[in-house]
């Protein structure tokens, strides 16, 4: 199971205080019957709080991740999540079921708050061998909205498909699974301890990764541009984990003054708020940013920490359009000055970077949808940069996508070239070409009709190729795979594509992380190389592919929605 990672492995400082906990008890072996409903999605196994509240559900989950590794004895694991209701509590089930089985050591965060590229960062820094990863992304939290858990491997990336798919085999065939009858051990204090076999660590969440910051960007520099005047940035932790790492980074580290972050106390509901860093949901940031004498730089992260959005003042920066930026001026930034070695995308990710990297001479990858499928590129060293235009972005250092590291990047950008964010865009558009995009989202659709929808077009797409529409001339129509080139694993039907002779793209696909209903995501991409044509309104621009897409899909019809839920 243990991967061989380029970093270093480190050994904690010897701790202040060391007990043992009744060294008596025995593991009991609990029968239990099998879910049929726990395959993980894209980013693991998400559903509404009420379902991981069964009895034995989140139990059956996490016996079917150890039975999947071939037992968790002498293995050691990183424990955390977003804070969100539920959390604290399935932390004290998951060590009482490690404990059972035999876990060597549990590494877990104070609070149980941790961070998704922190949780990664501690288990690549101390060579665990994964850990679990309480959280639900950016749905909503408290009594009735989602929870989720996610098991990340040695590398500190999420499960590959092949492991996820062993989960839910498991979890189809459990029958018992193994416990220890212990109190509730004790989350709020650094602290060392021992019950059975298994060392229970309790750590600062944030030191490690706040240090892993400090090595890559140049903190003096950014330090000296948030002393300036002139100078005034936001940033919105929605409530949810990134507040204590924004506060000992942006606040005691770079010294910015409090009031430059919003929401910064993690709250198990997040304040009532939906937890996703976009023009909707981060509202009050947003505002700010396009109301009257807006701050230069605006920034929000997602529940566990790992989406970002990059605003300037009354600019937005497509998640997309980051990624190229980051990709184009990496060189710029201390912990990337020897050149990139390569960089990726998911497919509905608009093709900015592809540009970036023909300019480059390196290789652009395109990989399905979800963070799991960089992990191989990057442990193969075939990867530096990579994004998603779901608002992630990331680097070689984590094998996770990364919030705050995307808003550093952003800073340490804007000390060295001291211009706006608008400029620093719009100037990179001039230099490379502009990728007008769009994202449209039809959440809680009827699932009958969402898989109608689909199958549609899949069958369709294929007879329209060669057809023109207006200016539009499609060339290719179908469901897009990917073979791993590492491994060589083959993903099939990752989303339906209609590329266009000009490069413009549509893109169907259906989610894998919402919990009610199915959710559908409709993607649209037009290159722009005329500068003249650059600076029009984005959903103007796409329009004539909007209107194709209905068309060919007849989802507005078929659903009975006027608009999409969400547009980003
Ligand atoms: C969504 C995003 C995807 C991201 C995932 C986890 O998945 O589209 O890019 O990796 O959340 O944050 P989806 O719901 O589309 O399957
Ligand atoms: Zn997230």
């Amino acid at each position: 199971m243990r991967e061989q990672t380029p970093h270093p492995k480190r050994v904690f400082p010897t701790p202040k205080t060391f007990y043992r906990i009744a060294a008596t008890m025995k593991p009991q072996t609990i029968p239990t019957r099998p879910f049929t409903d726990q395959r993980p999605g894209t980013s693991g196994l998400r559903k509404k709080v009420t379902v991981f509240q069964q009895p034995h559900y989140l139990e059956n989950f996490v016996q079917s991740t150890f039975n999947a590794l071939g037992g968790i004895r002498g293995k050691r694991l990183v424990l955390g999540g977003d804070g969100r209701f539920f959390n604290q509590q399935a932390l004290q089930t998951i060590i009482r079921l490690a404990v059972a089985g035999g876990a060597a050591g549990l590494l877990i965060a104070r609070n149980g708050i941790l961070s998704t590229p922190a949780a990664s960062h501690l288990i690549r820094k101390y060579g665990l061998d994964g850990g679990f990863i309480l959280s639900a992304s950016h749905n909503p939290g408290g009594p009735a909205g989602d929870f989720g858990i996610k098991f990340n491997i040695a590398n500190g990336g999420p499960a590959p498909e092949k492991l996820t798919e062993a989960i839910y085999a498991e979890s189809l065939k459990i029958s018992a699974f193994q416990i220890v009858d212990i109190a509730a051990v004790d989350l709020e204090r650094l602290s060392l301890s021992r019950i059975l076999e298994t060392e229970i660590r309790i750590i600062d969440p944030v030191a490690d990764y706040a240090d892993l910051m400090a090595e890559l960007f140049d903190f003096d520099l950014i330090a000296g541009l948030i002393a300036d005047s002139d100078f005034r940035f936001l940033y919105d932790a929605m409530h949810a984990v990134t507040g204590p790492y924004a506060e000992e980074i942006f606040c005691r580290r770079l010294g910015a003054a409090p009031d430059t972050l919003l929401n910064c106390t993690p709250k198990e509901d997040f304040g009532g708020g939906h937890p996703d860093p976009n023009l909707k949901y981060a509202r009050r940031l947003v505002d700010i940013m396009f109301g009257p004498a807006p701050p230069a730089f605006g920034a929000a992260s997602d529940g566990d920490g790992d989406r970002n959005m990059i605003l300037g003042a009354g600019f937005f920066v497509t998640p997309s359009d980051s990624l190229a930026v980051i990709a184009a001026n990496a060189h710029l930034v201390k912990g990337y000055r020897k050149g990139l070695k390569g960089v990726a995308r998911s497919m509905p990710t608009s093709q900015a970077i592809d540009r970036v990297a023909a300019r480059l001479g390196i290789d652009c990858y395109e990989t399905p949808t979800g963070w799991k499928f960089f992990g191989n590129l990057f442990d193969a060293g075939r990867l530096s940069i990579c994004g998603e235009e779901s608002f992630g972005t990331s680097s070689d250092h984590v094998r996770e996508k990364d919030g705050l590291w995307a808003v550093l990047f952003w800073l340490n950008l804007l000390a060295v070239k001291k211009l706006p964010v608008a400029e620093i865009v719009t100037r990179h558009w001039r230099d490379y070409g502009r990728n007008f995009y769009s994202r449209h989202d039809y959440e809680e659709i009827d699932s009958t009709i969402a898989d109608r929808i689909m199958e549609e077009l899949a069958q369709r797409g294929p007879g329209l190729i060669g057809r023109r529409c207006g200016r539009l001339q499609l060339t290719v129509a179908d469901d897009f795979s990917y073979r791993d080139p590492i491994d060589g694993s083959l993903s099939c039907n990752q989303g339906l594509r209609l590329l266009f002779a000009d490069q413009s793209r549509i893109i169907l696909r259906r989610s894998g992380t919402g919990t009610s209903g199915a959710t559908l995501r409709l993607y649209f991409e037009k290159p722009e190389n005329d500068p003249a044509a650059m600076m029009s309104e984005t959903q103007t621009a796409l329009a004539e592919l909007i209107d194709l897409a209905e068309e060919l899909t007849r989802l507005k019809e078929l659903t009975g929605r006027r608009e999409p839920t969400v547009i980003t």
